[in-house]
């Protein structure tokens, strides 16, 4: 198949607080976004998973070397329908306290995790912030990891907030007025945030993406070392609540395969990414590279900022890579691409995550 990626991530919309740029100190608040009626055309499936057995064969048909023509596990197109609880959070700078129920992947808390937090770069800029977890991942709605929770759905959900937050009065943005947004992805977040550039340019000022490089030619190299289990199966005091077609890679070294370069990074920060990980559905990653959704004609400021030892993204190194991702964003402007950082896929957790988010947010600073 020529599709897939990786971990769990989160897109989020910044905004200009009304509040200027001064100090760390912000507000905010939790979220439960009930989204109604919304519908994206999708995908059904040619398999079920539901033994370890089922994704140790999904993983040997996803990653041989042949997989682009011998298997795309799409059946036909099918119309999603569904209502949605989105687990969100707002911050805005100001004076107070915080606390989150979502998946912390932009703004992790554990102790001397401030450095590894775009969130809190963001706020310290003068942003106002705003993060959620996606469909399927965290506090958020776990629907059918199959036939629903596929890229195109994902899409919708982040158009859905973005309209919501730009709203006056918005029910979402503590009274702050938010007059524009842009979008940060990193890893599939990235790619929802591509899909939303494509299909709703109207919503965003300018992009910022991680963990993405748009080619698809290294996923078998991911799927095959990621080693996915029934996420259900593996740890039932954790995820036994979950359906079988959520499944996650077996260990802490699988997912640090994926996410990290040594010698760039301390293991108690993969440890605790591990700690706090959400299993992925399975029709995620079948539908990556079913839904190409064209970039061509996006002409807002885009970047792209890599890891230089990307695993899924580029193969373990973007070197002479890139070349190919900045094809796919021929109009924008302009378009800002980095690809020598010293990390793997997941730069924001790496040791010079701060040096990465002042350079993202100078390209908002410099373009909206
Ligand atoms: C749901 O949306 C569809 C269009 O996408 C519309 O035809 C239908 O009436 C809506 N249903 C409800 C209950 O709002
Ligand atoms: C927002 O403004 C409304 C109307 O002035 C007020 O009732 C509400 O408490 C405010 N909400 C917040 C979070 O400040
Ligand atoms: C890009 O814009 C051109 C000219 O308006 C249009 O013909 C084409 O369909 C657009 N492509 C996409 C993918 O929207
Ligand atoms: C990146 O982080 C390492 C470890 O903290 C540090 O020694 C190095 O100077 C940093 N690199 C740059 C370019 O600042
Ligand atoms: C990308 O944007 C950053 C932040 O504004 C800037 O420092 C860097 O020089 C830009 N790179 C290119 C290639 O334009």
């Amino acid at each position: 198949m020529a599709s897939l990626l990786a971990a769990a991530l989160i897109s989020l919309a910044i905004l200009p607080s009304i509040n200027g740029h001064s100090s760390a100190a912000y507000t905010c608040d939790t979220y439960t976004i009930p989204l109604k009626n919304l519908s994206a055309p999708s995908f059904d499936l040619t398999f079920e998973i539901k033994t370890q057995w089922d994704i140790t064969d999904w993983t040997i048909n996803e990653a041989r070397r042949d997989s682009s023509t011998a298997f795309n596990g799409v059946a036909g197109p099918i119309t999603v329908v569904g209502d949605f609880d989105i687990s969100a959070r707002f911050c805005t700078p100001s004076t107070a306290t915080t606390h989150s129920q979502t998946v912390l992947i932009w703004d992790p808390t554990f102790f001397g995790g401030e450095k590894y937090s775009l969130v809190q770069a963001a706020l310290a800029a003068g942003y106002s912030v705003f993060h959620y977890d996606r469909l399927g991942t965290g506090q958020s709605t776990k629907a059918d990891p199959h036939t629903v929770v596929q890229l195109p759905i994902q899409v919708e959900i982040l158009a859905s907030l973005t309209r919501l937050l730009l709203e006056h009065p918005s029910p979402y943005t503590l009274n702050a007025s938010v007059t524009s947004a842009v979008h940060f992805g990193h890893s599939y977040g990235s790619y929802i945030t591509a899909g939303l550039a494509s299909a709703y340019p109207e919503l965003t000022q300018a992009i910022s993406l991680s963990g993405y490089s748009g080619v698809f030619d290294y996923f078998n190299i991911l799927i095959a070392g990621w080693q996915s289990r029934v996420a259900a199966l593996l740890d039932p005091a954790r995820w036994g609540h979950l359906q079988s077609g959520y499944v996650t890679p077996v260990d802490v070294n699988a997912d640090a395969y994926l996410e990290f370069k040594t010698p760039f990074f301390d293991h108690a920060v993969a440890e605790w990414a591990t700690s706090i990980k959400s299993p992925f559905a399975i029709g995620e990653l079948t539908t990556l590279g079913q839904t190409p959704y064209d970039t061509s004609n996006f002409s807002k400021p885009v970047q792209v900022f890599q890891g230089r030892y990307d695993l899924s993204a580029c193969g373990g190194n973007c070197d002479g890579v890139l070349d190919r991702t900045a094809l796919l964003w021929p109009k924008a402007t302009p378009f800002n691409i980095t690809g020598t950082f010293p990390a793997g896929h997941s730069v924001n957790w790496h040791y010079n995550a701060t040096q990465a988010f002042a350079v993202m947010l100078d390209f908002v600073l410099q373009n909206v």
